[in-house]
């Protein structure tokens, strides 16, 4: 079999500085000999360019990925470049967003429709282990950054600027214990205003995420007993949640599969008036617009240049900030690229077999009685999953035809 070209296609977002490859998951593809490698120029990633070119990968022009060859899978992270409704006859490995009905998801999807018989998504969400683990997951690390992004916001909050002041633009740290560093460099402070030790709340603290964050929390100096650790148990009676007023940050984790009762809401919000202590929640989960979002009081994302949004409506009690960053663990590039790059690599290293078991029936659906078979199982399961979202959006158009 010749070598799978892998084309590593830059980052579109801003202040997205994570890769799915990194130089060392590179160099271990191209060490098997089954791999190429091509990555475009992107002075925006937090590996040099060099870095890769230094272990055997082709380097060409940013954004040249729509004019690479059709045989070479192209892999990447976040949104294609945006206000583009071009046809998408590649292979991409990346998280497109779509899945789950988020806005604009039926456009999304059908850029691949529009790019057959070549065209395939191959979601890195969904890419699962036989026992419905995911493969690679950024959660870890987005759970730590956000519960840090919601310490820095109500350490400025409660800060000698007064309530009005929001938290700045926050930019990547070069490792975690510089991270940790400044944010217990401002605990004593908001210990000292508040005249008793802050107090968080994690829900879906089990998960990927909810671990990340009580760890941040854990390593940050919070006092165990001063997080509270929510999942399914806690949740099962229903909300919203006075528990949550109470904290000061509340992080929201959850993994979000259907309508749940709200966590909280501005009835609940309102209800609690000048008993409020909640300044800051952090919505990692970021079901912005999913319409079963269990925290319905905010509607927007927010960035790194503008991490909070505030909570409008409120009559009583201290302000109350949202941080609703869907690329939080960018706070730690480096860390979590590595740690999400070296969990996809062993299904990588499956892909040339699942590219070249395809090949034949380009254009259509997998038949059901293949999809479990042979190592490179993950890919056909993802092939399956977009053949029946594509399914859905069709008859999603349909209907509103
Ligand atoms: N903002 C970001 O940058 C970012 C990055 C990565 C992941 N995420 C998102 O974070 C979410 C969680 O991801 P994960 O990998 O940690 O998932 P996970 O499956 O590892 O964990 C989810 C946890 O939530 C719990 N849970 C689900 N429903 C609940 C409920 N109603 N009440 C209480 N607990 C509940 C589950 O039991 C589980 O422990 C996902 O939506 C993911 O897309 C966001």
């Amino acid at each position: 079999m010749a070598p799978l070209n892998l084309w590593l296609r830059f980052e579109t977002k801003e202040f997205e500085h994570r890769s799915c490859l990194t130089p060392t998951t590179a160099k271990k593809l191209l060490d098997t000999g089954r791999f190429t490698i091509t990555v475009e120029r992107d002075p925006q990633r937090i590996f040099d360019d060099a870095e890769f070119e230094k272990v055997g990968c082709k380097l060409v022009e940013h954004n040249s990925w729509p004019s690479a060859p059709l045989t070479s899978p192209i892999v990447g992270l976040k949104e294609l470049p945006p206000n583009d409704e071009s046809p998408l006859p590649h292979t991409h490995i990346m998280f497109a967003h779509c899945y789950k009905q988020q806005g604009g998801w039926i456009d999304v999807i059908s850029r691949w429709e529009a790019g057959q018989p070549t065209g395939m998504l191959y979601d890195l969400e969904f890419l699962q282990e036989e026992n419905g683990r995911r493969v690679a997951a950024f959660g870890y690390h987005a759970g730590f950054a956000g519960a840090a992004v919601g310490t820095l916001a109500l350490a400025k909050q409660v800060g000698s600027e007064g309530e009005k002041a929001r938290l700045g633009e926050i930019k990547p740290y070069a490792n975690e214990g510089a991270l940790i560093a400044d944010v217990r460099a401002q605990l004593a402070d908001v210990e000292a205003k508040l005249g008793r030790k802050p107090r968080a709340l994690v829900i879906g603290a089990l998960g990927r995420c909810g671990r990340g964050a009580v760890d941040f929390f854990k390593e940050a100096g919070f006092e165990d007993a001063n997080i509270a650790k929510w999942d399914m148990a806690e949740t099962s009676k229903g909300g919203p949640f006075q528990e949550i007023l109470d904290a000061d940050v509340f992080v929201n984790c959850i993994y979000l599969t259907s309508k749940i009762p709200s966590f909280i809401s501005p009835e609940s919000i309102a209800a609690a008036g000048d008993k409020r202590n909640l300044r800051v929640v952090v919505d990692v989960s970021c079901d912005t617009t999913n319409p079963n979002n269990p925290i319905p009081i905010y509607s927007v994302n927010t960035t790194f240049d503008k991490p909070t949004v505030d909570v409008d409506g409120l009559t009583a009690g201290p302000p109350m900030t949202v941080v609703s960053i869907d690329h939080l663990p960018t706070l730690l590039p480096r860390e979590a690229s590595e740690a999400f790059s070296t969990d996809l690599l062993p299904s990588l290293l499956t892909l040339p077999e699942a590219v070249a078991e395809r090949s034949p029936r380009q254009g259509k659906p997998i038949e059901a009685q293949d999809v479990t078979k042979g190592p490179e199982r993950v890919w056909k399961e993802a092939e399956a999953l977009f053949w029946n979202k594509l399914a859905d959006a069709q008859q999603e158009k349909s209907k509103q035809a």
